[in-house]
Protein backbone atom coordinates (compact mmCIF):
# COMPACT_ATOMS: atom_id res chain seq x y z
CA UNK A 1 0.00 0.00 0.00
CA UNK A 2 2.91 1.98 0.64
CA UNK A 3 4.67 1.49 -2.50
CA UNK A 4 6.44 4.18 -4.30
CA UNK A 5 7.06 5.27 -0.92
CA UNK A 6 11.06 4.93 0.02
CA UNK A 7 13.26 5.89 3.34
CA UNK A 8 15.93 7.71 3.79
CA UNK A 9 18.16 9.29 6.61
CA UNK A 10 17.05 12.95 7.24
CA UNK A 11 19.53 15.43 6.30
CA UNK A 12 19.68 19.06 7.42
CA UNK A 13 17.65 20.27 3.67
CA UNK A 14 14.72 18.51 5.30
CA UNK A 15 14.18 20.66 8.26
CA UNK A 16 11.43 22.72 6.81
CA UNK A 17 9.09 19.54 5.24
CA UNK A 18 10.06 17.66 8.56
CA UNK A 19 8.82 20.60 10.59
CA UNK A 20 5.48 21.29 8.55
CA UNK A 21 4.96 17.58 9.02
CA UNK A 22 5.19 17.81 12.65
CA UNK A 23 3.10 20.98 12.97
CA UNK A 24 0.46 19.55 10.93
CA UNK A 25 0.26 15.66 12.58
CA UNK A 26 0.34 17.73 16.31
CA UNK A 27 -2.59 19.88 15.66
CA UNK A 28 -4.72 16.56 16.03
CA UNK A 29 -4.54 16.00 19.64
CA UNK A 30 -3.93 12.75 21.46
CA UNK A 31 -0.96 12.15 18.84
CA UNK A 32 2.24 13.82 19.69
CA UNK A 33 3.23 15.06 22.63
CA UNK A 34 4.04 18.48 21.54
CA UNK A 35 1.55 21.31 20.77
CA UNK A 36 2.09 22.83 16.74
CA UNK A 37 3.91 25.90 18.54
CA UNK A 38 6.04 23.35 20.68
CA UNK A 39 7.31 22.59 17.50
CA UNK A 40 10.50 24.52 16.33
CA UNK A 41 12.99 24.31 13.66
CA UNK A 42 15.33 24.32 16.77
CA UNK A 43 13.45 20.91 17.86
CA UNK A 44 13.68 19.58 14.49
CA UNK A 45 17.43 20.53 13.82
CA UNK A 46 18.35 18.89 16.67
CA UNK A 47 15.92 15.85 16.26
CA UNK A 48 17.53 15.35 12.69
CA UNK A 49 21.18 16.07 13.38
CA UNK A 50 21.98 16.79 17.06
CA UNK A 51 24.27 14.65 19.18
CA UNK A 52 22.99 11.32 19.24
CA UNK A 53 20.08 11.93 16.68
CA UNK A 54 19.11 9.42 14.16
CA UNK A 55 16.10 10.55 11.87
CA UNK A 56 14.37 8.86 8.88
CA UNK A 57 12.40 10.09 6.52
CA UNK A 58 9.76 8.42 3.91
CA UNK A 59 9.58 10.15 0.79
CA UNK A 60 6.57 9.76 -1.30
CA UNK A 61 5.87 9.73 -4.67
CA UNK A 62 5.38 13.13 -5.26
CA UNK A 63 8.94 14.19 -3.66
CA UNK A 64 7.47 15.09 -0.42
CA UNK A 65 8.38 13.65 2.98
CA UNK A 66 5.08 11.81 4.29
CA UNK A 67 6.93 10.58 7.24
CA UNK A 68 9.51 10.82 9.64
CA UNK A 69 10.90 8.81 12.76
CA UNK A 70 13.31 9.80 15.11
CA UNK A 71 15.26 8.95 18.40
CA UNK A 72 18.40 9.81 20.09
CA UNK A 73 21.00 7.59 21.75
CA UNK A 74 21.92 7.89 25.30
CA UNK A 75 25.01 9.80 25.71
CA UNK A 76 25.96 7.71 29.52
CA UNK A 77 28.09 4.95 28.12
CA UNK A 78 26.21 2.01 30.33
CA UNK A 79 23.33 3.31 28.08
CA UNK A 80 24.75 4.17 24.97
CA UNK A 81 23.06 0.79 23.20
CA UNK A 82 19.92 2.40 23.50
CA UNK A 83 17.85 4.41 21.47
CA UNK A 84 15.45 6.61 22.93
CA UNK A 85 12.42 8.93 22.50
CA UNK A 86 11.90 7.51 19.57
CA UNK A 87 9.21 9.80 18.04
CA UNK A 88 7.54 9.15 14.59
CA UNK A 89 4.67 11.13 12.70
CA UNK A 90 3.23 10.10 9.32
CA UNK A 91 1.30 12.73 7.48
CA UNK A 92 -2.53 12.64 8.26
CA UNK A 93 -3.43 11.92 4.46
CA UNK A 94 -1.26 9.17 4.40
CA UNK A 95 -2.20 7.15 7.96
CA UNK A 96 -3.26 3.98 7.47
CA UNK A 97 -0.75 2.68 4.58
CA UNK A 98 1.80 1.35 6.44
CA UNK A 99 4.51 3.86 6.73
CA UNK A 100 4.89 3.92 10.13
CA UNK A 101 5.64 0.44 9.98
CA UNK A 102 8.31 0.97 7.22
CA UNK A 103 9.64 3.68 9.05
CA UNK A 104 10.43 1.70 11.93
CA UNK A 105 11.27 -1.63 10.35
CA UNK A 106 13.89 0.70 8.43
CA UNK A 107 14.65 2.16 12.05
CA UNK A 108 15.46 -1.12 13.35
CA UNK A 109 18.18 -2.20 10.60
CA UNK A 110 19.78 1.09 11.14
CA UNK A 111 19.84 1.33 14.47
CA UNK A 112 21.38 -2.49 14.22
CA UNK A 113 24.03 -1.17 11.43
CA UNK A 114 25.34 1.65 13.75
CA UNK A 115 28.66 1.67 15.51
CA UNK A 116 28.51 0.69 18.29
CA UNK A 117 25.43 -1.31 17.93
CA UNK A 118 21.70 0.19 19.16
CA UNK A 119 20.15 -2.93 20.68
CA UNK A 120 17.43 -1.18 22.74
CA UNK A 121 14.37 1.52 21.36
CA UNK A 122 12.52 2.82 23.90
CA UNK A 123 9.55 5.59 23.68
CA UNK A 124 6.57 6.68 25.32
CA UNK A 125 2.83 6.66 24.04
CA UNK A 126 0.06 8.40 25.81
CA UNK A 127 -2.65 6.47 26.99
CA UNK A 128 -5.03 8.17 24.95
CA UNK A 129 -3.40 6.83 21.74
CA UNK A 130 -4.39 3.18 20.96
CA UNK A 131 -3.27 3.01 17.61
CA UNK A 132 0.00 3.93 18.32
CA UNK A 133 -0.20 1.68 21.16
CA UNK A 134 -1.36 -1.09 18.67
CA UNK A 135 1.20 -0.23 16.05
CA UNK A 136 3.72 -0.32 18.78
CA UNK A 137 2.62 -4.10 20.40
CA UNK A 138 2.28 -5.56 16.45
CA UNK A 139 6.18 -4.32 15.93
CA UNK A 140 7.20 -6.15 19.25
CA UNK A 141 7.44 -3.18 21.89
CA UNK A 142 6.77 -4.85 25.15
CA UNK A 143 4.64 -2.65 27.80
CA UNK A 144 7.50 -1.83 30.44
CA UNK A 145 5.33 0.87 32.60
CA UNK A 146 2.78 3.18 33.06
CA UNK A 147 3.59 6.86 34.10
CA UNK A 148 0.16 7.69 35.91
CA UNK A 149 -1.02 11.40 35.06
CA UNK A 150 2.43 12.13 33.18
CA UNK A 151 0.24 15.01 30.62
CA UNK A 152 -1.88 17.49 31.83
CA UNK A 153 -3.78 19.04 28.94
CA UNK A 154 -4.79 22.45 28.75
CA UNK A 155 -8.54 21.88 29.88
CA UNK A 156 -7.37 19.99 32.83
CA UNK A 157 -7.30 16.77 32.32
CA UNK A 158 -4.79 14.37 33.01
CA UNK A 159 -3.42 11.63 30.56
CA UNK A 160 -0.93 8.33 31.50
CA UNK A 161 2.21 7.59 29.45
CA UNK A 162 2.58 4.04 28.52
CA UNK A 163 6.39 3.32 28.27
CA UNK A 164 7.41 0.66 26.09
CA UNK A 165 10.79 -0.82 24.88
CA UNK A 166 12.48 -3.17 22.22
CA UNK A 167 14.92 -5.55 22.46
CA UNK A 168 16.63 -5.43 19.16
C1 LIG B 1 0.92 6.52 14.70
C2 LIG B 1 1.34 6.72 13.24
C3 LIG B 1 2.79 7.14 13.15
C4 LIG B 1 1.18 5.39 12.50
O1 LIG B 1 1.59 5.55 11.17
P1 LIG B 1 0.78 4.85 9.99
O2 LIG B 1 1.56 5.02 8.74
O3 LIG B 1 -0.61 5.33 9.99
O4 LIG B 1 0.83 3.32 10.49
P2 LIG B 1 0.68 2.00 9.64
O5 LIG B 1 -0.19 2.24 8.45
O6 LIG B 1 2.01 1.39 9.42
O7 LIG B 1 -0.05 1.09 10.70
C5 LIG B 1 -1.42 1.30 10.95
C6 LIG B 1 -1.60 1.34 12.42
O8 LIG B 1 -1.18 2.57 12.96
C7 LIG B 1 -2.11 2.98 13.94
N1 LIG B 1 -2.76 4.20 13.43
C8 LIG B 1 -3.30 4.42 12.24
N2 LIG B 1 -3.79 5.68 12.15
C9 LIG B 1 -3.54 6.24 13.35
C10 LIG B 1 -3.81 7.52 13.90
N3 LIG B 1 -4.43 8.48 13.22
N4 LIG B 1 -3.38 7.77 15.14
C11 LIG B 1 -2.74 6.81 15.85
N5 LIG B 1 -2.48 5.58 15.38
C12 LIG B 1 -2.88 5.30 14.14
C13 LIG B 1 -3.08 1.86 14.12
O9 LIG B 1 -2.56 0.94 15.08
C14 LIG B 1 -3.06 1.20 12.80
O10 LIG B 1 -3.41 -0.13 12.89
P3 LIG B 1 -4.94 -0.58 12.80
O11 LIG B 1 -5.31 -0.29 11.39
O12 LIG B 1 -4.89 -2.00 13.15
O13 LIG B 1 -5.72 0.26 13.77
C15 LIG B 1 0.46 7.79 12.52
O14 LIG B 1 -0.86 7.40 12.60
C16 LIG B 1 0.61 9.19 13.07
O15 LIG B 1 1.45 9.95 12.62
N6 LIG B 1 -0.24 9.60 14.03
C17 LIG B 1 -0.21 10.94 14.58
C18 LIG B 1 1.05 11.18 15.41
C19 LIG B 1 1.20 10.13 16.49
O16 LIG B 1 0.23 9.72 17.13
N7 LIG B 1 2.46 9.71 16.71
C20 LIG B 1 2.78 8.72 17.72
C21 LIG B 1 2.98 9.39 19.06
S1 LIG B 1 3.27 8.17 20.34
Amino acid sequence: MSGGVSIRPATPDDVQAVLDLHRAAAVTPGGLARAPHEISRDYVEQAIGGAGAVSLVAVGPDGGIWGEIHGRREGVALFAHVLANLTVAVHSQRQGLGIGSRLFAALIAHARAMQPPILRLELAAGAGNPGAVRLYERLGFQHEGRQIARGRYPDGHFEDDILMGLLL
